[in-house]
Parts: structure tokens; sequence; C-alpha cells
């Protein structure tokens, strides 16, 4: 088994982690949990997402909460933009990268983006340029890669289908998500294999809900590829308002508590982000959805 020798971590948190919550997070709690995930050593985050405030009302206050971040340098920040008006609105922002997504179900593509896969692809077509002129770094996500809550498993056929579109209009990252968390290591192996087709090793990531507890294993199949970036989220939040029944993404206290172990270095300090989640969960009035940090906070206390 050949390891990456090391990997990098985006914590999605605060956009994939709030945007499936019922309650109102104000801006500034946003922002704060942005600062003490740079302040634990996250390199990458994904803050918010430019979508309609109709759609998803958690993600109204995009532009609010990129301006009041305090940039870390080094640090790079990603936000979701749907179509151009989204980018249009994402730009005087200054993401370091904005994030298509697209899905390899029609049914889910309707559902979440209220457009086929096809329409989708030639929303992206223009923004895609748009992003490349501004030089913003534009990745993509093919949501239900594993398996779709309308139209169940999903063949491996079809994310390649979905990652050749995408690689054809200048996505230039893939993230191959598993939306629902339906996904096994085999299954996750063989969507990771199809978008490997059209992409680089170093242009893949992993994006893995936890649904039916398989997000670490998925993780380490991935590892076993050679892929060496993932989507994680803080205390385990997550989840996307049109995939019902979906939980959060894999916790990223859990994977940095497995790299750990296998001395890969991630350069995030576990306590701090230990503490970036209970901060977050305390708000959401809940315990953090991580083994990890469940561990390590009970250990605190004795
Ligand atoms: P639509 O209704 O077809 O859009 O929605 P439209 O172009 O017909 O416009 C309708 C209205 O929305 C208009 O306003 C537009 O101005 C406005 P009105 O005239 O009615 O007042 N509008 C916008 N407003 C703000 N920002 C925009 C925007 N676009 C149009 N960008 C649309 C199409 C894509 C906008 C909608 O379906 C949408 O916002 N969907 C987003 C759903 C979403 O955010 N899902 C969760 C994120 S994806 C995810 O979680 C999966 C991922 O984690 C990976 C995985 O796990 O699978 C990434
Ligand atoms: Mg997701």
């Amino acid at each position: 088994m050949k390891l990456p020798a090391k990997v990098k971590l985006v914590d999605v948190g605060p956009r994939d982690g709030l945007q499936n919550e019922k309650q109102h997070v104000p801006a500034a709690v946003k922002i704060e949990l942005v600062h003490r995930l740079q302040e634990a050593g996250l390199r990458e985050i994904e803050v918010t997402s430019f979508v309609s405030p109709k759609w998803v009302p958690q993600m109204a206050d995009a532009t609010e909460v990129m301006a009041g971040i305090h940039r870390k340098p080094g640090v790079r920040y990603s936000v979701l933009t749907p179509n151009m008006k989204g980018f249009e609105a994402a730009v005087g922002s200054r993401p370091h990268e904005v994030v298509v997504f697209a899905a390899a179900s029609e049914a889910f593509s309707q559902r979440n983006i209220n457009c086929s896969i096809e329409e989708s692809i030639e929303r992206f077509r223009p923004l895609v340029a748009a992003a490349k002129e501004e030089n913003i770094y534009v990745r993509g996500a093919i949501s239900c890669a594993v398996g779709c809550p309308y139209e169940g498993e999903i063949s491996p056929e079809r994310v390649a289908m979905v990652a050749r579109m995408l690689k054809e209009i200048g996505v230039q990252h893939v993230g191959v998500a598993d939306t629902i968390g339906t996904g096994t290591p085999t299954k996750v192996q063989h969507a990771l294999e199809a978008t490997l087709r059209h992409y680089d090793v170093a242009d893949v990531s992993g994006h893995f809900h936890d649904t039916y507890g398989q997000a670490l294993s998925n993780t380490l199949a991935a590892m076993e590829l050679g892929i060496w970036q993932y989507d994680t989220s803080s205390a385990g939040l997550g989840g996307c308002p049109y995939a019902k029944g979906a939980t959060g993404n894999v916790a990223t206290e859990d994977v940095v508590y497995m790299l750990r172990g296998m001395d890969i270095d991630t350069g995030i300090h576990l306590d701090q982000l230990v503490d970036a989640g209970a901060f977050i969960s305390e708000y959401l009035g809940r315990k953090p959805n991580s083994r990890a940090a469940t561990a390590l906070l009970n250990k605190r206390l004795n």
C-alpha cells in the first residue's frame, strides 16, 4: 500500500457545515469559526456560497462573511458559485478559488441547482472563462458520485462523463463527492478511478459525507489511490438541504487524528482544531460530531 506522504485538508465547515442549519447563524459567528480554523493551521477554508438566498437562506450573508475575515497569509479562501450571477457577486470578495457544483445524477442536479447536468455545464462555461480572466482558480464538485437520494446507485461511467465535461470547459480540479454518505471503500475508489481518467491525481480530491459511518474508511481507501486532498468539516457538521437525510462531512478532527497517528503531516494543531469545533458546536447547542474531538474533550476533564 503506497500512501501519500502529505495530505491537504480543506475545511468546508463554514459552508457545507452551516448551509444545512435551520437556525440562523450570524455572520460574526461564521467569521469567528473561519478565524479559529486558520489559527488551528488550516490552509484552505471553504467559507460560503454565493447562491440564491431563496434556495439557501443561511448563505445570504456571503458578502458580509467574506468581508469580515482577517485574511491570514498563506491561507486560501474558496466560495461556491453556481452561475454567473453568483460569480459576479463573489468576485468583489476576492476568493482564491470558486467552486462550481455539478452532479452525476440528473435528478439531483434538478433538485439542487434547478437544471440538467448538461445545462449546468453550459452555465459554468462562461464562469470558468471569467474566473480565468480574474486569475481565480476553479474547482468543480461532482455530487452524488456514488449514490443519489433520488436515483439510487450511480455508476462510475456517469462520474467519468461529468469529469470529462468539467475538464472540457477548463475546470482545474475536481472533488468527488459522496453527498449522501452511502459509499463504501471500493465504490468510492471506482468513482475516483473514473475521475482519474480525465484528471491528474494532484487535481482530484475526496469529499465524503459520513451518514453511514464510512467516511474515514473511504478517506483511507482514496489515499490508497494516491489521492491526497480532502474536504472535511470541523465538528463533523454538514449536509445539503437538497439531499434529505444526509449528515455531515467526515470530521476534520477525526481525519487529523488518523493522519497524525500515521505520521502524515497536515500542519494542523489538533487541540486548537478541537477548540474550533467545540466553539461552533456550542453555538449550535450540541456536541461535536467527531469521535476524536469527543475523546479529547473528555480527556481534558480528567
Ligand atoms: P433558479 O431559480 O433556477 O435561478 O435557481 P434563476 O436564474 O432562474 O433565478 C431565480 C432568482 O434567483 C432570481 O431572483 C435570481 O436573481 C436569483 P428573482 O428575480 O426571483 O428575485 N439568483 C441568485 N441570487 C443570488 N445568487 C445567485 C443567484 N442565481 C440566481 N447565484 C440556482 C438556480 C442555482 C441559483 C439555485 O438553484 C441555487 O441557488 N441553488 C443552490 C443550492 C445549494 O446551494 N446547494 C448546496 C450546495 S451544493 C452541496 O452542498 C454539495 C457539495 O457539498 C458536494 C456534495 O456533498 O455533493 C458541494
Ligand atoms: Mg457536501
